[in-house]
């Protein structure tokens, strides 16, 4: 008969057991759970993002979304309702109630909470330019309120939000060369209460003093274009932006199947990382018609596999540059809501569609071939 263990050898085996199944049982369960999903996939390069509406009476991630599909994200950001005229409609009126929702489930799933957007020229509220009387008095009482309103914004969410950004979209575009002196969009409604652009200045100095710690980006779109990237780097330059908080830039990245070339993207993060700032993708998707003028739909099939190898190559270039950029968020979770559906040729067309594909997850929420292509790189096995 087996002379009785000791309790000493009862543990020795015992330990010994449960050291050969966590072993043989980790490794299992960390390497499906590890690649199972995009962020996970990402873990060792950068967090990933997705957008989140939650439009009045109309589409909203939060209850659309299965929790599973929303878990492939490690960090959120609001599409609309945090922008300046959806938060503060009215003077000292705040508009919370979805704010706070996606940084409750941000906060409540350990993901990160990207703000968009404190300053844009786009969706800001009439009442912070109706300022009267001469021009300094204009611009006192236009800097007064977005003090105001910056401080109320950002303090609320002092401790949720790690980045914010300030200013979005304020350099003009290449068709607007001609139209105006200098490097930046005077057709924006805070350039034209300021009569100058300091007012980007001073967004970033009442961000920095409401949530000391939080990273500052700048955003825009076509920064991959030579000339808007060269305007940028202009104002970041003459504006002294990195002396009043600025962090980081965001490079937007509606992109589509041929444009930019992986080449220009691989310059413009170079460009911005050579002035000491973070970089970080900020609105991905990638619109399957391009400049085809056609308004007549283009069935997935004739995209997926162009699709598929678009954002491989794109996400090669993204892990190559791990160290410079930061984070990458797509403008969306999946195909059934996306802005592109209504803007095409450079316009919105209200309550029209035309049917995109640009995300990874189809529009009943599966995983599309750019999903794989973008989760099953070589350095992940
Ligand atoms: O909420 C109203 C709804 O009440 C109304 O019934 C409906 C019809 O008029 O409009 C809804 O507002 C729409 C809003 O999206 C919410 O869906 C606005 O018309 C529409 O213009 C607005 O579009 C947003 C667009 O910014 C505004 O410029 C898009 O959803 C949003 O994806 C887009 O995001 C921008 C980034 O912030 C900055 N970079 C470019 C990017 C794409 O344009």
């Amino acid at each position: 008969m087996q002379p009785m263990e000791t309790e000493d050898m009862q543990d020795l085996r015992k330990l010994f057991r449960i050291i050969c199944s966590i072993a043989l049982g980790a490794t299992v369960f960390v390497a499906s759970a590890e690649t199972s999903t995009l962020q996970a996939a990402y873990k060792e390069f950068f967090p990933i993002g997705a957008a989140i509406a939650t439009e009045k009476n109309g589409f909203d991630s939060l209850t659309r979304y299965p929790p599973e599909l929303l878990a492939e994200f490690s960090s959120l950001v609001a599409e609309n309702c945090m922008k300046p005229g959806e938060i503060e409609p009215a003077e000292g009126k705040f508009a919370w109630t979805n704010p706070d929702r996606i940084v409750a489930y941000a906060k409540e799933h350990g993901m990160l909470m990207r703000g968009h957007t404190l300053v844009w020229h786009n969706q800001s509220a009439q009442w912070m330019f109706s300022a009267t009387g001469s021009a300094d008095e204009k611009r006192a009482k236009t800097r007064d309120r977005l003090k105001t309103y910056i401080g109320a914004v950002v303090g609320r969410y002092r401790n949720d939000v790690y980045c914010w950004d300030v200013v979005n979209e304020a350099v003009k575009d290449d068709w607007d060369a001609g139209k105006w002196p200098s490097i930046y969009r005077e057709n924006s409604p805070w350039f034209a209460a300021y009569g100058n652009a300091s007012y980007i200045q001073d967004a970033f100095d009442f961000a920095r003093e409401a949530s000391p710690d939080a990273k500052l980006f700048y955003n825009d779109y076509g920064l991959c274009g030579a000339s808007k990237r060269a305007r940028t780097i202009e104002m970041i330059k003459t504006l002294k932006l990195k002396d009043h908080g600025l962090t980081g830039v965001g490079i937007q990245g509606h992109w589509n199947l041929s444009w930019p070339p992986v080449s220009e993207i691989q310059v413009t993060i170079d460009a911005f990382a050579a002035l000491g700032l973070e970089v970080q993708i900020t609105e991905l998707d990638i619109d399957c018609y391009g400049n085809t003028p056609s308004e007549k739909g283009i069935p997935y099939a004739q995209v997926e596999d162009a699709l598929a190898k678009r954002y491989a190559e794109i996400f090669a270039c993204f892990r190559k540059n791990s160290g410079k950029i930061t984070g990458v968020t797509f403008w969306g979770v999946a195909d059934d809501h996306t802005w592109l559906d209504h803007f095409w040729l450079g316009v919105w067309h209200e309550g029209r569609t035309r049917k995109n594909w640009p995300l990874l997850f189809a529009e009943d929420g599966s995983k599309k071939k750019a999903y794989r292509a973008v989760v099953d790189f070589k350095e992940n096995r």
